[in-house]
Formats: C-alpha cells, structure tokens, sequence
C-alpha cells in the first residue's frame, strides 16, 4: 500500500502522468481538479477557479479527507494537485499519520512557463468521459470530437491566457516551500516534464523500485 503525490504547475502534465502510474502501478487516481470541475456550478468554487486563484484551504482538505477515507483509498492513492500550499501538505502529513500512513513518493515535474503556456492554449478535455487532447501537440482524429466517446472537445475556462498567467503566478508563490517540505522528507524526485510521458513514468518507475519500501 503506497500513497503518492504529483506535483508541478499548472500544464506540467501530472493529469497526463498520472493516467500513466495509476494503470502501471494499478493505484487509485485522485485530481482535486476533476473533483472541483465535477462542482463546477457551485457559487462559492466556481470563482476561484474560473480565475485561477486557489480554493480556500479549509475547503478542500475538508474535501480530500473525506475522500481519503473511503475503502477505496485504503490500497494506497495517487494525489494530484494537491496538496497546493504548506498548511495543506501538514495537514496531509497529520491526517496519514492518524491513519498509520505516509507519503511515499512526491514526483514533480518541471516546465518553463513558456511551454506551459503553449500546452495549455492547445488543450482540449472532452467533458464526458475526461480524455484529454492538444490541438499542437495530440490533436483528436476529428476536429473537437473526442476520440474515446465522440463528445464535443471544450477549451477549459481556466485555460484562457490571463487566467493561465494568474495560475503560473499562484503556482510560483507556494511551490519552493512545498518542494522544500517533502525534500526534507526525503521523498521527493524532480523530473524534466518536456520529455516524453513514457520516459518520465520510467524514471518514476525506477525511483519507486530504488527507494520505496
Ligand atoms: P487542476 O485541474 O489541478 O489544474 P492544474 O494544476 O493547473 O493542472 P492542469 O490540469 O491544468 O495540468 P496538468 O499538470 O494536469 O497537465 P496535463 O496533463 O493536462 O486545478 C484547477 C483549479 O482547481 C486550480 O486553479 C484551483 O482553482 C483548484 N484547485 C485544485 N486543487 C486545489 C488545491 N489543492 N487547493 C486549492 N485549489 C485547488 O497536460 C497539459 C497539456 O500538456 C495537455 O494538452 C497534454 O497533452 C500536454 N502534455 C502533458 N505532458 C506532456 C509531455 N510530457 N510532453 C508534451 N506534452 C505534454
């Protein structure tokens, strides 16, 4: 039973990644992003996110830990986008360590804004079943049609250049601490986020045979 965490800026490619190591590693997959999109008609969530400015902290540890405690997470889960700030990584720590548990490994990946901007202004998510597309990089086989369900593609409102910016500045401001926190814990691994997803799960892959008991 291992629990992880993927961490990076926005576009880094941890929902990409994350899709990788959860059918590898067989592990539960948990993106505090999807679960806020699933409310994305909440008047008090969908500010924060259509601007790119976090949900308030209470609001989402309150969030992950209830879902941390149902049996499904008990074989171990894969984290990604949180936790965001130091408050929420203590948090963490505190609660898995109430439950006899810890964090394994924290994979951060690394993206220079420039590209993240790119990656991010071709994104296209298909709102039905979640698969995920880059009119640059992955185009659909059909222009804005999803080639998993046939659903219409969407450009996600928080992938409009401002708001893209105002996440990359709210990224920049918590990451060092954080990065900080889980170096000390001696379970952290940076990886170059432009290589190829394949190549970056090897690494993660090599790094969890090597360090993870
Ligand atoms: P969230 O959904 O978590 O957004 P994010 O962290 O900004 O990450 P993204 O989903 O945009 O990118 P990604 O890193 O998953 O990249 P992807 O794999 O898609 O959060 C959204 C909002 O929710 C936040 O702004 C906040 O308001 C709120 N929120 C969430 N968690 C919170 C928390 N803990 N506390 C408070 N608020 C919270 O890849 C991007 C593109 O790049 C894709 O097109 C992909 O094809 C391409 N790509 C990926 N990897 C590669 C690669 N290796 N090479 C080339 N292209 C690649």
């Amino acid at each position: 039973m291992k629990n992880f965490i993927l961490f990076g800026p926005p576009g880094a490619g941890k929902g990409t990644q994350a899709k990788i190591i959860s059918k590898n590693f067989n592990i539960l997959h948990l993106s505090t992003g999807d679960m806020l999109r699933e409310q994305k008609d909440d008047p008090i969530l969908a500010p924060y996110m259509s601007s790119g400015k976090l949900v308030p902290d209470e609001v989402i540890i309150e969030m992950v830990f209830k879902r941390l405690q149902r049996d499904d997470c008990k074989e171990g889960f894969l984290l990604d986008g949180f936790p965001r700030t130091l408050l929420q990584a203590e948090k963490l720590n505190e609660f898995l360590r109430k439950n006899n548990k810890k964090v394994d490994g924290v994979f951060c990946l690394l993206v220079s804004d420039d590209i993240i901007i790119k990656r991010l202004s071709g994104r296209r998510v298909c709102p039905k079943c979640g698969g995920s597309f880059n009119v640059n990089s992955m185009p659909p086989k059909k222009e804005n049609v999803c080639d998993f369900c046939g659903a219409e593609l969407v450009h996600r409102k928080d992938d409009m250049p401002e708001v893209i910016k105002e996440r990359i500045s709210v990224y920049e401001k918590q990451s060092k601490v954080l990065i900080d926190f889980y170096d000390k814990l001696n379970v952290l691994l940076k990886l170059d986020g432009t290589l190829n997803p394949n190549v970056i799960f090897e690494r993660i892959s090599n790094f969890v045979k090597n360090n993870v008991k």
